[in-house]
């Protein structure tokens, strides 16, 4: 561990504990995120001469996020994946089978690297502006695990593993016809059964296939919830696999945060709020508050439109509760502004 000056702070560096400011209240940084430039300018804001940085090199290699692509070649990655994913799932559609090799060799060459983009929520926002179909879902999925696997220490062949599982997870989805997975009104019963059926089918399209059991599990068990409200099992706990609990952190966070046909995308502030209010019980605790406050300094120094129209930065949030949409920011014209006691809060992103 080594107290390092503000100004001597470099993109990468890994936090060695938490940083307080706010007399206590405000929680800047987490113990163990990797620091990048916005959240130095915004440590300097704060006026804090040093910050304790974590040197165990191997730690900091585990947990970096930082491939440097531009959002074009981004973009230009996340299409040609894309590309990939929509022959594949051809393939599955007329042959009953899925193309395991692709699959393993798209997450090992493209998705892996997407994953670890700086940047890569914001591009992911700026992607979900104009398409939104299972495809794009699926990768989303994957990527979004990718990010979650890291932040949980998975690593290697564990977190390649964890990504196939994302990418497959709506498999099941296939066998759904497209007039019941797009019907932008009230699904009846039967269109409801035929939806919830999907981790099953998707389990039953894998079933042969020479990949782990794990895999399989948790693309069948990703609906269940720790409460029981879950399907198609309303399995309970421990019941549910590992890796169905951190798939389902990724596709809840990507559906909130997806248009859809019956309702407008919602902001990344907005998605954990409910992640922290209303789905805390049923998602597994610990996955859950390591995304929250990985989240929480990843969203440090990004822009955003409050309420009144105007755009500010994220400064900080509170170290206290779990209100993402009233963080503390700075307007453009240097104002620091605590939404918590305003009557503002974020509407979007950009
Ligand atoms: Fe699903």
């Amino acid at each position: 561990m080594n107290l390092i000056f503000t100004q001597d702070l470099v993109p990468g560096m890994c936090i060695g504990g938490d940083v307080i400011a706010g007399d206590g209240f405000i929680k800047l940084l987490t113990q163990g995120a990797v620091i990048n430039q916005s959240q130095i300018d915004s440590l300097k804001n704060w006026g804090l001469p040093s910050i304790n940085i974590d040197d165990t090199t191997d730690k900091m290699q585990e947990k970096v996020i930082a491939v440097h692509m531009t959002k074009t070649e981004f973009t230009k990655g996340y299409n040609e994946t894309i590309d990939k994913i929509v022959h594949a799932f051809r393939h599955v559609k007329k042959f009953g089978e899925v193309p395991i090799a692709e699959m393993q060799e798209l997450v090992d060459q493209k998705i892996i690297l997407l994953a670890e983009t700086i940047g890569v929520l914001e591009h992911l926002h700026d992607i979900r502006c104009y398409s939104e179909n299972t495809f794009n879902h699926s990768l989303n999925v994957a990527i979004i695990t990718g990010i979650l696997g890291k932040w949980c220490n998975y690593k290697g062949t564990e977190l390649k593993k964890l990504i196939l599982t994302g990418l497959l997870h709506d498999i099941g989805k296939l066998v759904v016809p497209l007039s019941i997975l797009n019907k932008p009104g009230r699904l009846s019963d039967e269109e409801f059964a035929a939806i919830k059926k999907h981790p099953q089918d998707g389990y039953q399209v894998l079933k042969d296939a020479r990949i782990p059991e794990n895999i399989k599990l948790g693309i069948w068990q990703h609906h269940e919830r720790l409460d029981g409200s879950g399907y198609p099992l309303g399995l309970i706990g421990d019941e549910i696999c590992a890796e169905a609990k951190i798939i389902s952190i990724a596709d809840v966070y990507d559906a909130i945060t997806s248009d859809r046909v019956y309702r407008r995308k919602m902001t990344p502030f907005e998605a954990l709020d409910i992640l922290a209010d209303d789905l805390f019980e049923k998602l597994e605790p610990v996955s859950c508050l390591t995304f929250m406050d990985n989240m929480r300094d990843y969203l440090i120094g990004s822009s955003v439109i409050l309420s009144n129209g105007k755009k500010a930065k994220i400064i900080a949030f509170y170290a206290r509760d779990r209100c993402f949409t009233k963080p503390v920011v700075c307007t453009r014209n240097g104002k620091l502004l605590d939404l918590q006691k305003e009557k503002l809060c974020i509407t979007g992103v950009g």
